[in-house]
Protein backbone atom coordinates (compact mmCIF):
# COMPACT_ATOMS: atom_id res chain seq x y z
CA UNK A 1 0.00 0.00 0.00
CA UNK A 2 1.12 3.49 -1.23
CA UNK A 3 -1.24 6.31 0.85
CA UNK A 4 0.24 10.10 0.79
CA UNK A 5 -1.23 12.05 3.90
CA UNK A 6 -0.90 16.11 3.82
CA UNK A 7 -0.13 17.14 6.84
CA UNK A 8 -0.65 20.98 7.38
CA UNK A 9 2.45 22.11 5.29
CA UNK A 10 3.89 18.93 5.30
CA UNK A 11 2.94 15.73 2.70
CA UNK A 12 4.07 12.33 4.00
CA UNK A 13 3.99 9.21 1.69
CA UNK A 14 3.91 6.17 3.73
CA UNK A 15 5.22 2.86 1.73
CA UNK A 16 4.05 -0.55 3.41
CA UNK A 17 6.10 -3.30 2.08
CA UNK A 18 7.13 -6.38 1.76
CA UNK A 19 11.28 -5.42 1.53
CA UNK A 20 14.16 -2.39 2.68
CA UNK A 21 13.87 0.40 -0.19
CA UNK A 22 17.47 0.72 -1.79
CA UNK A 23 18.84 4.20 -1.20
CA UNK A 24 18.73 4.81 -5.12
CA UNK A 25 15.20 4.23 -4.57
CA UNK A 26 14.71 6.93 -2.05
CA UNK A 27 16.81 9.62 -3.23
CA UNK A 28 15.15 9.18 -6.38
CA UNK A 29 11.33 9.32 -4.97
CA UNK A 30 12.86 12.68 -3.04
CA UNK A 31 13.57 13.91 -6.35
CA UNK A 32 16.87 13.29 -6.79
CA UNK A 33 17.85 16.74 -4.75
CA UNK A 34 19.82 15.63 -2.34
CA UNK A 35 23.26 15.93 -1.36
CA UNK A 36 24.80 13.83 1.93
CA UNK A 37 22.94 11.43 3.67
CA UNK A 38 22.88 10.26 7.26
CA UNK A 39 21.75 6.89 8.42
CA UNK A 40 20.56 6.96 12.19
CA UNK A 41 20.36 3.92 13.46
CA UNK A 42 20.56 1.92 17.00
CA UNK A 43 23.02 -0.99 17.84
CA UNK A 44 20.35 -3.77 16.49
CA UNK A 45 18.73 -2.36 13.57
CA UNK A 46 22.32 -1.54 12.35
CA UNK A 47 22.25 -4.96 10.60
CA UNK A 48 18.55 -3.49 8.55
CA UNK A 49 20.55 -0.12 7.72
CA UNK A 50 23.72 -1.89 6.00
CA UNK A 51 21.66 -3.60 3.64
CA UNK A 52 20.71 -0.20 2.38
CA UNK A 53 23.69 1.82 2.88
CA UNK A 54 25.23 1.17 -0.38
CA UNK A 55 28.61 -1.04 0.91
CA UNK A 56 28.94 1.69 3.65
CA UNK A 57 29.08 5.00 1.06
CA UNK A 58 26.84 6.98 3.30
CA UNK A 59 27.16 7.97 6.95
CA UNK A 60 26.09 6.27 9.90
CA UNK A 61 25.39 7.69 13.44
CA UNK A 62 24.51 4.49 15.69
CA UNK A 63 22.64 4.93 18.75
CA UNK A 64 22.36 2.83 22.17
CA UNK A 65 19.20 0.74 21.66
CA UNK A 66 16.35 1.31 23.64
CA UNK A 67 14.11 4.07 25.55
CA UNK A 68 17.23 5.65 27.49
CA UNK A 69 18.45 6.17 24.18
CA UNK A 70 16.08 8.79 24.25
CA UNK A 71 18.32 12.11 24.79
CA UNK A 72 19.88 15.19 24.61
CA UNK A 73 23.41 13.76 24.21
CA UNK A 74 21.83 10.97 21.48
CA UNK A 75 20.78 14.14 19.35
CA UNK A 76 23.56 15.85 19.82
CA UNK A 77 25.41 12.53 18.40
CA UNK A 78 23.10 12.86 15.54
CA UNK A 79 23.50 16.20 14.99
CA UNK A 80 27.77 16.09 15.10
CA UNK A 81 27.71 13.34 12.77
CA UNK A 82 25.95 15.20 10.70
CA UNK A 83 28.35 17.95 10.93
CA UNK A 84 31.36 16.38 10.52
CA UNK A 85 30.34 14.47 7.38
CA UNK A 86 29.33 17.98 5.92
CA UNK A 87 25.55 17.52 5.44
CA UNK A 88 24.24 20.93 4.68
CA UNK A 89 20.41 22.11 4.36
CA UNK A 90 20.04 20.31 1.27
CA UNK A 91 20.79 16.84 3.31
CA UNK A 92 18.93 14.01 3.99
CA UNK A 93 18.23 11.98 7.58
CA UNK A 94 17.54 8.42 7.35
CA UNK A 95 16.00 7.07 10.53
CA UNK A 96 16.28 3.33 10.44
CA UNK A 97 14.74 2.04 13.74
CA UNK A 98 11.56 1.79 15.99
CA UNK A 99 9.58 4.55 17.56
CA UNK A 100 13.29 5.42 19.59
CA UNK A 101 15.25 6.07 16.27
CA UNK A 102 11.83 7.76 14.48
CA UNK A 103 11.56 10.14 17.61
CA UNK A 104 15.17 11.10 18.26
CA UNK A 105 15.89 11.32 14.60
CA UNK A 106 13.27 13.32 13.50
CA UNK A 107 14.16 15.79 16.51
CA UNK A 108 17.44 15.56 15.35
CA UNK A 109 16.06 16.66 11.26
CA UNK A 110 13.93 19.11 12.46
CA UNK A 111 16.43 21.36 14.11
CA UNK A 112 20.14 20.38 11.87
CA UNK A 113 19.71 23.62 9.98
CA UNK A 114 16.79 24.72 10.80
CA UNK A 115 15.42 21.75 8.94
CA UNK A 116 16.53 18.68 6.43
CA UNK A 117 14.72 16.33 4.83
CA UNK A 118 14.05 13.46 6.76
CA UNK A 119 12.90 9.69 5.82
CA UNK A 120 11.65 6.84 8.32
CA UNK A 121 12.52 3.29 7.83
CA UNK A 122 10.58 2.05 10.31
CA UNK A 123 11.68 -1.25 11.60
CA UNK A 124 9.04 -2.12 14.65
CA UNK A 125 5.54 -3.10 14.72
CA UNK A 126 4.90 -0.47 17.35
CA UNK A 127 6.71 1.97 15.01
CA UNK A 128 4.83 1.11 11.94
CA UNK A 129 1.24 1.32 13.63
CA UNK A 130 2.35 4.19 15.35
CA UNK A 131 5.37 6.11 15.99
CA UNK A 132 6.72 6.71 12.39
CA UNK A 133 3.90 8.64 11.22
CA UNK A 134 2.10 11.78 12.53
CA UNK A 135 5.02 14.20 13.09
CA UNK A 136 5.68 13.78 16.64
CA UNK A 137 9.29 14.16 17.51
CA UNK A 138 10.56 13.73 20.88
CA UNK A 139 13.07 13.24 23.29
CA UNK A 140 12.99 12.36 27.46
CA UNK A 141 13.93 14.67 30.25
CA UNK A 142 14.19 15.28 33.51
CA UNK A 143 12.64 12.05 33.65
CA UNK A 144 9.59 12.87 31.99
CA UNK A 145 8.86 11.19 28.47
CA UNK A 146 8.77 13.12 25.63
CA UNK A 147 8.90 16.60 27.53
CA UNK A 148 11.19 18.25 24.69
CA UNK A 149 9.89 18.02 20.77
CA UNK A 150 9.00 19.30 17.67
CA UNK A 151 6.46 18.13 14.89
CA UNK A 152 8.49 17.51 11.86
CA UNK A 153 6.62 14.62 9.38
CA UNK A 154 8.94 13.12 7.58
CA UNK A 155 8.41 12.96 3.83
CA UNK A 156 8.79 9.29 3.36
CA UNK A 157 8.16 6.33 5.63
CA UNK A 158 9.28 2.89 4.47
CA UNK A 159 7.40 0.02 6.31
CA UNK A 160 9.27 -3.23 5.45
CA UNK A 161 7.09 -5.84 6.86
CA UNK A 162 10.19 -8.80 6.24
CA UNK A 163 12.24 -6.58 8.84
CA UNK A 164 9.36 -7.74 11.64
CA UNK A 165 11.41 -11.43 11.64
CA UNK A 166 13.92 -10.43 13.54
CA UNK A 167 12.13 -8.82 16.20
CA UNK A 168 12.17 -9.67 19.75
CA UNK A 169 9.23 -11.34 21.55
CA UNK A 170 8.25 -8.87 24.10
CA UNK A 171 8.62 -5.89 21.12
CA UNK A 172 6.00 -7.95 19.13
CA UNK A 173 3.83 -7.81 22.07
CA UNK A 174 4.62 -4.10 22.48
CA UNK A 175 3.30 -3.62 18.94
CA UNK A 176 0.12 -4.99 19.68
CA UNK A 177 -1.19 -2.38 22.15
CA UNK A 178 -0.50 0.27 19.73
CA UNK A 179 -3.14 -1.82 17.32
CA UNK A 180 -5.28 -2.95 19.92
CA UNK A 181 -5.27 1.13 20.86
CA UNK A 182 -6.14 1.88 17.10
CA UNK A 183 -9.19 -1.11 17.18
CA UNK A 184 -10.68 0.46 20.05
CA UNK A 185 -10.76 4.02 18.25
CA UNK A 186 -11.80 2.59 14.59
CA UNK A 187 -14.83 0.22 16.92
CA UNK A 188 -13.52 -2.54 14.67
CA UNK A 189 -12.59 -4.13 18.20
CA UNK A 190 -15.85 -5.37 18.84
CA UNK A 191 -16.24 -7.30 15.71
CA UNK A 192 -16.08 -10.97 15.77
CA UNK A 193 -13.25 -11.09 12.53
CA UNK A 194 -10.99 -8.91 14.07
CA UNK A 195 -11.49 -10.94 17.16
CA UNK A 196 -10.63 -14.02 15.00
CA UNK A 197 -7.69 -11.99 13.74
CA UNK A 198 -6.16 -11.46 17.11
CA UNK A 199 -6.59 -15.08 17.85
CA UNK A 200 -4.75 -16.02 14.65
CA UNK A 201 -2.17 -13.87 15.23
CA UNK A 202 -1.63 -15.04 19.34
CA UNK A 203 -1.49 -18.21 17.83
CA UNK A 204 1.45 -17.59 15.66
CA UNK A 205 3.34 -14.85 17.54
CA UNK A 206 3.11 -16.05 21.23
CA UNK A 207 2.09 -19.48 21.34
CA UNK A 208 3.98 -20.27 18.32
CA UNK A 209 7.42 -18.19 18.13
CA UNK A 210 9.42 -20.86 15.79
CA UNK A 211 10.38 -17.88 13.73
CA UNK A 212 11.34 -15.25 16.03
CA UNK A 213 15.17 -14.87 16.35
CA UNK A 214 15.62 -13.11 19.45
CA UNK A 215 19.69 -12.25 18.54
CA UNK A 216 18.54 -9.39 16.43
CA UNK A 217 19.97 -11.58 13.52
CA UNK A 218 18.67 -11.35 9.79
CA UNK A 219 19.48 -14.95 8.72
CA UNK A 220 16.85 -17.61 9.49
CA UNK A 221 15.60 -21.04 8.79
CA UNK A 222 12.15 -19.83 9.44
CA UNK A 223 9.97 -17.52 8.33
CA UNK A 224 6.89 -16.29 9.28
CA UNK A 225 3.56 -18.21 7.59
CA UNK A 226 1.88 -16.29 4.96
CA UNK A 227 -1.04 -15.57 7.12
CA UNK A 228 0.56 -13.95 9.94
CA UNK A 229 2.18 -11.78 7.10
CA UNK A 230 -1.37 -10.96 5.70
CA UNK A 231 -3.36 -10.44 9.10
CA UNK A 232 0.03 -8.07 10.49
CA UNK A 233 -0.13 -6.03 7.62
CA UNK A 234 -3.77 -5.52 7.10
CA UNK A 235 -3.37 -4.54 10.75
CA UNK A 236 -0.87 -2.33 10.30
CA UNK A 237 -3.00 -0.78 7.28
CA UNK A 238 -5.52 0.08 9.85
CA UNK A 239 -3.69 2.13 11.75
CA UNK A 240 -1.83 4.06 9.43
CA UNK A 241 -4.81 4.95 7.63
CA UNK A 242 -6.59 5.92 11.09
CA UNK A 243 -3.59 7.85 12.25
CA UNK A 244 -3.53 9.57 8.69
CA UNK A 245 -6.90 10.90 8.79
CA UNK A 246 -6.54 12.25 12.29
CA UNK A 247 -3.46 14.05 11.92
CA UNK A 248 -4.57 15.70 8.88
CA UNK A 249 -7.24 17.12 10.71
CA UNK A 250 -5.39 18.13 13.88
CA UNK A 251 -1.97 18.14 13.42
CA UNK A 252 -0.70 20.13 16.17
CA UNK A 253 -3.20 18.19 19.21
CA UNK A 254 -5.40 21.80 19.55
CA UNK A 255 -8.37 20.48 17.61
CA UNK A 256 -9.87 17.95 20.10
CA UNK A 257 -8.99 15.05 17.81
CA UNK A 258 -5.45 13.54 17.64
CA UNK A 259 -5.66 13.75 21.49
CA UNK A 260 -8.12 10.61 21.06
CA UNK A 261 -5.08 8.82 19.92
CA UNK A 262 -3.45 9.06 23.44
CA UNK A 263 -5.79 6.61 24.94
CA UNK A 264 -4.16 5.01 27.69
CA UNK A 265 -1.15 6.94 27.44
CA UNK A 266 -1.78 9.15 30.52
CA UNK A 267 -2.03 5.93 32.92
CA UNK A 268 0.72 4.51 31.11
CA UNK A 269 3.36 7.22 30.78
CA UNK A 270 3.12 7.96 34.22
CA UNK A 271 3.66 3.89 34.91
CA UNK A 272 6.70 3.87 32.19
CA UNK A 273 8.30 7.06 34.12
CA UNK A 274 7.41 6.12 37.73
CA UNK A 275 9.28 2.03 36.23
CA UNK A 276 12.11 4.35 35.69
CA UNK A 277 12.70 4.78 31.82
CA UNK A 278 13.19 1.47 29.54
CA UNK A 279 12.41 -0.72 32.31
CA UNK A 280 8.75 -1.52 31.09
CA UNK A 281 8.17 -1.01 27.21
CA UNK A 282 6.10 1.58 25.98
CA UNK A 283 3.42 -1.00 24.41
CA UNK A 284 3.25 -2.66 27.71
CA UNK A 285 2.71 0.66 29.71
CA UNK A 286 -0.44 1.32 27.13
CA UNK A 287 -2.18 -1.83 27.49
CA UNK A 288 -2.12 -1.40 31.30
CA UNK A 289 -3.40 2.14 30.56
CA UNK A 290 -5.86 1.36 28.40
CA UNK A 291 -7.62 -0.91 30.71
CA UNK A 292 -7.48 1.48 33.89
CA UNK A 293 -9.21 3.89 30.71
CA UNK A 294 -12.29 1.23 30.96
CA UNK A 295 -12.25 0.98 35.02
CA UNK A 296 -12.30 4.91 34.92
CA UNK A 297 -15.13 4.66 32.24
CA UNK A 298 -17.27 1.58 33.72
CA UNK A 299 -16.61 4.16 37.43
CA UNK A 300 -17.80 7.09 35.40
CA UNK A 301 -21.06 5.44 34.07
CA UNK A 302 -19.89 5.84 30.40
CA UNK A 303 -18.32 2.67 29.41
CA UNK A 304 -20.37 -1.12 29.57
CA UNK A 305 -19.02 -3.79 31.01
CA UNK A 306 -19.38 -5.59 28.28
CA UNK A 307 -17.09 -3.10 26.37
CA UNK A 308 -14.52 -3.32 29.05
CA UNK A 309 -14.52 -7.43 29.23
CA UNK A 310 -14.17 -7.36 25.03
CA UNK A 311 -11.21 -4.45 25.19
CA UNK A 312 -9.33 -6.40 28.05
CA UNK A 313 -10.03 -9.90 27.01
CA UNK A 314 -8.06 -8.35 23.48
CA UNK A 315 -5.49 -6.96 25.74
CA UNK A 316 -4.73 -10.43 27.67
CA UNK A 317 -4.42 -12.21 24.64
CA UNK A 318 -1.76 -10.58 23.81
CA UNK A 319 0.27 -11.74 27.40
CA UNK A 320 -0.14 -7.96 29.13
CA UNK A 321 -0.13 -7.35 32.66
CA UNK A 322 -3.89 -5.95 33.58
CA UNK A 323 -4.28 -6.33 36.95
CA UNK A 324 -4.11 -2.74 38.96
CA UNK A 325 -1.75 -1.97 41.25
CA UNK A 326 1.15 -3.24 38.65
CA UNK A 327 3.37 -5.06 40.33
CA UNK A 328 6.12 -3.25 38.92
CA UNK A 329 4.91 -0.03 40.90
CA UNK A 330 7.25 0.30 43.84
CA UNK A 331 5.64 3.56 44.95
CA UNK A 332 2.50 5.19 44.88
CA UNK A 333 3.66 8.00 45.93
CA UNK A 334 6.42 8.13 42.48
CA UNK A 335 3.40 7.26 40.27
CA UNK A 336 1.32 10.12 41.64
CA UNK A 337 3.95 12.59 41.17
CA UNK A 338 4.90 10.83 37.31
CA UNK A 339 1.08 11.56 36.42
CA UNK A 340 1.22 15.15 37.94
CA UNK A 341 3.61 15.74 35.53
CA UNK A 342 1.51 14.74 32.54
CA UNK A 343 1.71 17.05 29.66
CA UNK A 344 -2.13 16.41 28.49
CA UNK A 345 -3.18 18.46 31.84
CA UNK A 346 -4.78 21.62 31.60
CA UNK A 347 -5.67 24.08 34.33
CA UNK A 348 -4.56 21.37 36.93
CA UNK A 349 -7.26 18.80 35.31
CA UNK A 350 -6.40 15.53 34.08
CA UNK A 351 -8.25 14.55 30.65
CA UNK A 352 -8.36 10.98 29.92
CA UNK A 353 -9.70 9.22 27.32
CA UNK A 354 -12.19 6.93 27.63
CA UNK A 355 -14.06 4.29 25.50
CA UNK A 356 -17.45 4.91 25.28
CA UNK A 357 -20.72 3.64 22.97
CA UNK A 358 -19.96 5.82 20.07
CA UNK A 359 -16.02 5.21 20.06
CA UNK A 360 -13.92 7.14 22.85
CA UNK A 361 -14.45 10.45 24.54
CA UNK A 362 -12.01 13.57 26.61
CA UNK A 363 -12.69 13.26 29.98
CA UNK A 364 -11.65 15.83 32.18
CA UNK A 365 -11.18 14.76 36.06
CA UNK A 366 -11.00 17.48 38.78
CA UNK A 367 -7.97 17.01 41.01
CA UNK A 368 -10.49 16.97 44.07
CA UNK A 369 -11.91 13.28 42.37
CA UNK A 370 -7.94 11.97 42.55
CA UNK A 371 -9.45 9.68 45.12
CA UNK A 372 -11.16 8.05 42.41
CA UNK A 373 -7.92 7.71 40.15
CA UNK A 374 -5.54 6.39 43.44
CA UNK A 375 -8.58 3.49 43.93
CA UNK A 376 -8.70 2.97 39.62
CA UNK A 377 -4.63 2.66 39.88
CA UNK A 378 -3.79 0.90 43.03
CA UNK A 379 -7.19 -0.25 44.26
CA UNK A 380 -7.13 -4.02 45.55
CA UNK A 381 -9.37 -5.61 42.63
CA UNK A 382 -10.19 -4.99 39.07
CA UNK A 383 -13.61 -3.44 38.57
N1 LIG B 1 6.04 9.96 17.78
C1 LIG B 1 4.97 9.24 18.01
O1 LIG B 1 3.87 9.56 17.51
C2 LIG B 1 5.05 8.02 18.88
C3 LIG B 1 3.93 7.17 19.01
C4 LIG B 1 4.06 6.01 19.78
C5 LIG B 1 5.26 5.74 20.42
N2 LIG B 1 6.32 6.59 20.29
C6 LIG B 1 7.59 6.31 20.95
O2 LIG B 1 8.12 5.10 20.41
C7 LIG B 1 9.03 4.54 21.36
C8 LIG B 1 8.87 3.05 21.40
O3 LIG B 1 9.14 2.53 20.13
P1 LIG B 1 9.49 0.98 19.92
O4 LIG B 1 8.58 0.17 20.71
O5 LIG B 1 9.59 0.77 18.47
O6 LIG B 1 10.90 0.84 20.66
P2 LIG B 1 12.42 0.86 20.16
O7 LIG B 1 12.62 1.82 19.07
O8 LIG B 1 13.24 1.02 21.40
O9 LIG B 1 12.61 -0.61 19.60
C9 LIG B 1 12.49 -1.71 20.48
C10 LIG B 1 13.72 -2.62 20.42
O10 LIG B 1 13.69 -3.39 19.22
C11 LIG B 1 14.94 -3.28 18.53
N3 LIG B 1 14.62 -3.40 17.12
C12 LIG B 1 14.04 -2.49 16.32
N4 LIG B 1 13.74 -3.02 15.13
C13 LIG B 1 14.18 -4.30 15.16
C14 LIG B 1 14.14 -5.37 14.24
N5 LIG B 1 13.53 -5.26 13.05
N6 LIG B 1 14.70 -6.55 14.60
C15 LIG B 1 15.26 -6.70 15.83
N7 LIG B 1 15.29 -5.73 16.76
C16 LIG B 1 14.75 -4.55 16.43
C17 LIG B 1 15.48 -1.95 18.96
O11 LIG B 1 16.87 -1.90 18.81
C18 LIG B 1 15.07 -1.91 20.43
O12 LIG B 1 15.96 -2.65 21.19
C19 LIG B 1 8.74 5.23 22.69
O13 LIG B 1 9.79 6.09 23.01
C20 LIG B 1 7.47 6.01 22.42
O14 LIG B 1 7.40 7.18 23.19
C21 LIG B 1 6.23 7.70 19.53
Amino acid sequence: MTKTFKLSAFKSTVHIQSSLPSLNNIISELGGRVRGVLLICDENTINIAKNISLNGQVNICVIKAGETAKTWESVESILRSAKEAGIGRDGLFIGVGGGVISDIAAFAASVFMRGVNLVIISTTLLGMADASLGGKTGIDLFDIKNIAGTFYPASLIYMPISVLTTLPLREWKSGMAEIIKTLILNKTIYKKNTYECLISIKKAIFDNQTFLDNNHSSSRDNKPDDSLIKNISSLIKECVLYKGRITETDLYETKGKRALLNLGHTFGHALETSCGLGVITHGEAVAWGIVRSCELGVRLGITSIRQKDTITNCIELCGYETKKAHPLIKDNKTFINSLNNDKKKKSGNFNFIIPVKKGVEIINIKPEDMGLIENIIFGKTND
